[in-house]
């Protein structure tokens, strides 16, 4: 079996809802008939008028973040059970803004991600080194920590992971990894994950590259043996250039 490429776009904090349904729109339009699975990921309060929006058509929603506990006393936070009653499949977790801004550690990658699974959502992992670490040879280290942690115990879940390699140095610098640099990294992540849940599962699991990806950049990077999509920021704002990254990709043997 291949694996079917992943691309999500990752709005972060822009578009209201009023402006995510437009651009949701033009997303349809431009991804009709690509090989590529597409998922949008707007802000919490837009995902009802994208849902709308992309209803009947092949487009997934995803939301950008969720609590890892069912319900209660948790101020602000947003369950797995309100994200797929509002139509979300996905939801991207431990994104690197989240693990700096928001202080979100591996144990709480862990517990969402356990949390999503049990909702039947599809979690998007999100790892990457920073250029600190980079540079002091830490990335393999900070990689395997990542990996390890944050999907320890998910059991027969693993196969259902998809994990985001986005090294911070990338994301939203205009500076890419070369797809050699991503591609080595993403042949460690499948390695590891071989280490947690065996080889042929790790076979199974698509590893998105995110940072700075554009469609100038996209072809090249998906063409690498471990590179199954992409997790796109800013360009993910535009439909015309989104549309032109999945175009982009294909599915690998
Ligand atoms: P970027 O963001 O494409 O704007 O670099 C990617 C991400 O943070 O997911």
């Amino acid at each position: 079996m291949g694996r079917k490429p992943i691309i999500a776009g990752n709005w972060k904090m822009n578009k209201t809802a009023t402006a995510a349904s437009p651009l949701a729109t033009a997303v349809v339009k431009e991804v009709a008939g690509a090989e590529a699975e597409v998922v949008l990921c707007p802000t919490f309060i837009a995902l009802g008028a994208v849902a709308a929006t992309i209803r009947g058509t092949t487009v997934k929603l995803g939301a950008q973040n969720l609590h890892w506990e069912k319900e209660g006393a948790f101020t602000g936070e947003i369950s797995a059970a309100m994200l797929t009653d509002m139509g979300c499949t996905h939801v991207i977790i431990g994104h690197s803004e989240r693990r700096a801004y928001f202080h979100e550690t591996d144990a709480d990658v862990n517990r969402k991600t356990q949390a999503a699974l049990a909702a039947g959502l599809t979690p998007i992992v999100c790892v990457g080194e920073t250029l600190e670490e980079r540079e002091s040879n830490r990335m393999e280290s900070v990689i395997r920590r990542q990996v390890l942690e944050g999907l320890a115990g998910l059991g027969s879940g693993l196969g259902s992971v998809v994990v985001a390699y986005e090294p911070v140095w990338a994301i939203g610098t205009g500076r890419t990894a070369s797809p050699a640099q991503a591609q080595e990294v993403h042949a460690l992540i499948r390695r590891l994950l071989a280490e947690i849940g065996g080889p042929a599962v790790a076979q199974t699991i698509r590893i998105q590259y995110g940072g700075s990806v554009k469609a100038a950049n996209a072809a090249e990077l998906f063409a690498q043996p471990d590179i199954d999509g992409g997790l796109i920021g800013g360009a993910a704002l535009d439909a015309a250039s989104f549309g032109a990254i999945v175009k982009a990709a294909r599915s690998k043997a």
